[in-house]
């Protein structure tokens, strides 16, 4: 059977945007929680400005309690050689770093323009490298901007050329506020096939428009076997308006048993685990049971 890899990132991208602090010993709970559930890869949290997203204020504390799981991949999201310093001081091995193809949402989301992210990330390859980081790098608002509308394919393909030249390990392309359809998704991935592989990318849809089904479907379909999802479907970025959850895990799993894919999940504990993420943010429980 073949492999789908889920990316589960609800700790991060989903804890993000929600309108209450959590409270550290529960997010540590809900960590723990994935992490007996089956998935390979957990985005904990971000070493970001506490001013920018006080929601994940505690990534310190959180990193130092969660218990971590030889057989999953542990992965922190970093904006910068701070950020990198202390996801590498709180023993991760694997860091995720983030970059859009708008400059508009570049200014808004990390106050600087897309050549100087780049060149942030570039200029720590060496650090990286001597500490034998793993790094993922998020482009975002690939298809959509909530602030430029309808987005481009040749700075993205600058972008990607740019990121596979300093040997990053993945980039993971992300529809930021879910306002992607199918056929834009096919549009943009079949360019992108005609130079890279599927295997050096990961596709993270956010579910806003209900088209993210459609859009993991459609990578798929592509050859594409890297996905980010989020556990319950909660996510968005503080910092662009409009965007919601991430296409929800359960759903992906459901795509992945349709489509005769493995994901090494369990799925009864992955509900269980959206149930207690659901209980906790005081939502209604989750309706994939
Ligand atoms: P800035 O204000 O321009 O930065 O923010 P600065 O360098 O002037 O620093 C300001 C203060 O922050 C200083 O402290 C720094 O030390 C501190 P002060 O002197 O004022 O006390 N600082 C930090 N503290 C902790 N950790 C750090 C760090 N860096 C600086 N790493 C900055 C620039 C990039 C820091 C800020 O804009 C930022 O943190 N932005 C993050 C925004 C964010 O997290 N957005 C959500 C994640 S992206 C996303 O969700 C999209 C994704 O899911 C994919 C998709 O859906 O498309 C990944
Ligand atoms: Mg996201």
């Amino acid at each position: 059977m073949e492999k789908i890899r889920i990316v589960e990132v609800g700790p991060r991208d989903g804890l993000q945007n929600v309108s209450k602090i959590i409270p550290t010993e529960k997010k540590v709970e809900f960590i723990n929680r994935l992490s007996s559930t089956g998935l390979q890869e957990i985005e904990v949290t971000s070493f970001v400005s506490p001013k920018w997203v006080p929601q994940l204020s505690d990534a310190v504390d959180v990193s130092a309690t969660i218990k971590r799981n030889p057989s999953v991949r542990y992965t922190a999201l970093v904006p910068n050689e701070i950020g990198l310093r202390k996801a590498i001081d709180s023993g991760y091995e694997s860091v995720a770093f983030f970059t859009t193809s708008s400059e508009t949402f570049s200014r808004k989301n990390t106050n600087c323009t897309i050549s100087e992210s780049l060149d942030t990330i570039t200029s720590l390859q060496n650090q990286w490298c001597e500490n034998n980081v793993r790094v993922r790098v998020y482009i975002s608002t690939v298809w959509y901007c909530p602030f430029e509308g309808k987005m481009s394919i040749d700075p993205l393909i600058e972008i990607i050329q740019k990121l596979i030249d300093v040997n990053i390990d993945e980039i993971s392309l992300g529809d930021t506020i879910g306002k992607a359809e199918r056929s834009d998704v096919e549009d943009t991935l079949e360019i992108i096939l005609k130079y890279w592989n599927p295997s050096q990318f990961a596709l993270h849809f956010h579910d806003t428009f209900k088209n993210a089904k459609q859009n993991v479907i459609a990578g798929m379909n592509l050859g594409f076997r890297n996905f980010d999802s989020s556990v319950g479907g909660f996510g968005g970025c503080p910092y662009a308006p409009g965007a919601s959850g991430n296409v929800a895990t359960e759903i992906l799993m459901e795509i992945c048993e349709e489509k005769g894919f493995e994901t090494g999940i369990n799925k009864q504990s992955l509900i269980d685990t959206g149930n207690y993420i659901h209980s906790i943010l005081n939502k209604e429980e989750n309706t994939w049971q």
